[in-house]
């Protein structure tokens, strides 16, 4: 389909009647097709700031030849008024973050997360910890702030931190209630899911495909297109429903000691929980519990994909806190992965920003548990050697949860004559370098590096993906036509505004409006927090979660550098040719070996620090985001812990130390200014003696974290 191509002339004056009559049928058209993208498959091909463009670009020309206006215009779309084609609603913060959940497949890995919870808070394994054990409702989740009672606002996830504003969406949901029965709290935000049963869902795409209207591929889908309608008359007409499972801000205090009295709360204000949730005395009764949710899973009436686990007391869910985006305190355990057959109809080779060729499947598209798969994994070479795919097979695709759908096994019965072995390049199919495999390594890597076009544009992408640089309407193809157009070569060059704005100006798909948004939305980023830029900078493993790390360790991207780049033995009678890159960058508890060579090998390259240099000069670092409490008397202190503590696991102390501000370290120098010492403390404590370090017993940290 013909995509956003508003035509070069940019004043709609300028049209001939008959330009503006082609340019309208084919807005029309174009428009409809995105909206049904959008709202249909919840698979948009085009940013939202170019979907409005072309919404701007109707109705300028509309504005100029009133009386070539389309009966199918998209203006005239029952319930579009001036903006019912926008995308957008409002930003709203979220007082307390909406967590995502860890995901685990088998029995054993329950039994595990429930021994990480003992071991965390200390507990013997016999003392049993209670789970209230829920079904994981295949929808949407949503934060329903009520303030004295009444509904004030209801926001999508989003991010995490930040979501939109749809309160007049939500409270058109009959299961919403807008006023809560009996509720003294000053704030209470509900959380929950947002779904549509599975016969509601048919039944409305019964009524799109009369309409001549876009269908939608699964329930999920057809809750999140009626909810982002920004008429919120179409969402009061959808069949929308709700689950409360979860709580956010609560003030003044929470009178509540278990998450399952909160959800006994919410049922008595008046809101639907799912009756298949229970508390279960134990993960030996919860996992039981999975099984006969699991088993009577056809009777539901919605789409459920696994079950969730929560630790039911709230204190120790307080105490345990969450790593990164999931709480420690609760998981998912999702239900076996759906599976299918289908033919294999070629491979391709990826090129990822650090060169790994990866094989994908292009697969006749089928669909695999509700979702339409047309690509799959097939993860190395080796992996294609030893199960023998070859292409023309009839292949087992197999999807679970979140995971990118992957090729199982090969249907042997189902291979034609004509299936052809897949030969794995030996040269980059972009740049055409040697692919290498280096010892011991299951990827071949393109060694073409800053030649290679594929990494490079993958690394932009990379680059202004949403978790670090997030440029709104800066997607993988804007990176490919502004790369393939020799502006865009590095990162550098995405802030020079005024050689992007001259070459778009006057280019097929680019219209005045859209360039001024693309040049804003680059502007806004030119402050950046220095764990975006981190992330940004695609060290090989370094995600989110390290590169959040990093820029609190290192508070500032010069310290960062020279700790990565600098090889200088610290004490050269002993150890000569000791590598501090790795100390230094190792002594952050978390980063191992494995990271920290990729770090310092990153900042090794000439290239990249030449790169990184040109960056900073277009740029301005922010810190990153403080930990939840920053003032405390060990706020922006390092802490070293050693020996056995009695009262409190070491994960525990740790992230008790993290949350009140502190740096952990695995190893004390001079720069250590606390070593507790438990039980049996073996040659830290003698190290900390000898550099003159204070040192706590287990009593005087207690005071110093509970003052
Ligand atoms: S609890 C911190 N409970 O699953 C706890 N989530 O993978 C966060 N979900 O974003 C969520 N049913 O959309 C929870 N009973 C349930 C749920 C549930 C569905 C969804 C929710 C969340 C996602 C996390």
């Amino acid at each position: 389909m013909d995509k956003a191509k508003p035509n070069t002339k940019i004043n709609p004056g300028d049209y001939s009647e008959a330009e503006a009559k082609t340019e309208l049928a084919r807005l029309a058209k174009t428009i409809a097709h995105h909206n049904a993208l959008y709202h249909g498959e919840d698979a948009p091909e085009i940013s939202d700031a170019e979907f409005d463009a072309l919404v701007r670009q109707n109705a300028a020309i509309e504005a100029a030849f009133p009386h070539l206006i389309r009966p199918d215009s998209p203006s005239r779309q029952v319930g579009s008024g001036s903006g019912g084609l926008q995308r957008h609603f409002a930003k709203q913060k979220h007082a307390v973050p909406m967590l995502s959940l860890d995901n685990a497949f088998a029995a054993d890995e329950l039994y595990e997360f429930d021994k990480r919870i003992h071991r965390f808070l200390n507990l013997p394994l016999d003392v049993a910890i209670a789970y209230s054990v829920e079904p994981k409702i295949d929808g949407l989740s949503v934060s329903l702030r009520y303030e004295g009672g009444q509904l004030v606002a209801g926001i999508t996830r989003g991010d995490g931190s930040v979501g939109e504003d749809i309160t007049a969406n939500l409270s058109n949901i009959t299961d919403i209630p807008s006023t809560l029965t009996e509720c003294d709290l000053a704030v209470v935000e509900i959380r929950g899911e947002v779904y549509m049963t599975r016969q509601d869902f048919l039944t409305l795409n019964q009524q799109q495909a009369d309409i001549g209207d876009k269908v939608f591929a699964n329930p999920r889908n057809a809750a999140a297109g009626s909810l982002r309608q920004k008429d919120a008359g179409i969402t009061a007409k959808r069949p929308l429903k709700f689950f409360a499972y979860g709580m956010g801000e609560m003030r003044d205090t929470t009178p509540f000691q278990t998450h399952s009295a909160f959800l006994l709360a919410c049922k008595n204000w008046g809101h639907k929980i799912n009756p298949a949730t229970k508390t279960c005395p134990d993960i030996a009764t919860a996992l039981a519990h999975y099984q006969t949710i699991l088993d009577g899973r056809p009777q539901f009436a919605y789409d459920i994909d696994g079950v969730v686990y929560k630790s039911d007391r709230l204190d120790f869910q307080k105490r345990l806190g969450h790593v990164s985006r999931a709480p420690r305190w609760a998981i998912a355990h999702k239900f076996p992965a759906e599976q299918a057959e289908t033919r294999l109809l070629d491979i391709v080779i990826q090129v990822g920003r650090t060169g790994a060729m990866t094989p994908v499947a292009k697969l006749d598209p089928v669909t695999v548990g509700g979702v339409v798969v047309a690509n799959a994994s097939l993860h190395n070479e080796d992996y294609i050697r030893d199960k023998d795919i070859r292409i023309g097979d009839l292949v087992v695709v197999q999807r679970a949860g979140d995971v990118i759908p992957q090729v199982l096994a090969v249907n042997k019965a189902g291979r034609p004559n004509t299936a052809k072995r897949f030969i794995y390049p030996d040269k980059c199919p972009s740049c055409n370098a040697p692919a290498i495999r280096p010892e011991g390594e299951a990827i071949r890597r393109c060694s073409g590096q800053m030649t290679c076009p594929a990494q490079l544009i993958e690394g932009l992408r990379h680059f202004v993906s949403r978790h670090a640089f997030d440029i709104d309407g800066f997607g993988d193809k804007q990176v490919q036509q502004l790369h393939e157009g020799g502006v865009v070569h590095e990162a550098a060059d995405i802030f020079k505004t005024d050689a992007i704005k001259e070459w778009l100006d006057g280019r097929e798909g680019w219209g005045e409006v859209s360039i001024a948004n693309l040049v804003a939305a680059i502007e806004k980023r030119r402050e950046i927090s220095l764990d975006r830029l981190i992330y940004a900078l695609g060290i090989r493993q370094v995600g989110q979660a390290t590169a959040l790390l990093l820029a609190r360790h290192f508070g500032d991207i010069e310290t960062l550098t020279k700790a990565a780049t600098d090889t200088s033995p610290t004490d050269t009678s002993k150890a000569p040719l000791i590598d501090t890159t790795k100390t230094s960058l190792t002594s952050i508890d978390q980063i191992g070996e494995s990271v920290a060579q990729d770090i310092s090998d990153f900042f090794a390259t000439d290239h990249n620090r030449a790169a990184l240099a040109r960056l900073l000069a277009e740029i301005t670092i922010l810190p990153p985001p403080a930990t939840a409490t920053t003032q405390s008397a060990i706020s922006g202190k390092t802490l070293v812990f050693t020996g056995t503590l009695t009262r409190m696991s070491r994960a525990e102390a740790k992230a008790r130390a993290e949350a009140l501000g502190a740096k952990v370290s695995s190893s004390v120098s001079a720069k250590t200014d606390f070593v507790i010492i438990g039980a049996d403390a073996g040659s830290k404590s003698q190290k900390a003696r000898d550099l003159g370090v204070a040192t706590l017993d287990e009593e005087a940290w207690e005071k110093l974290i509970n003052p």
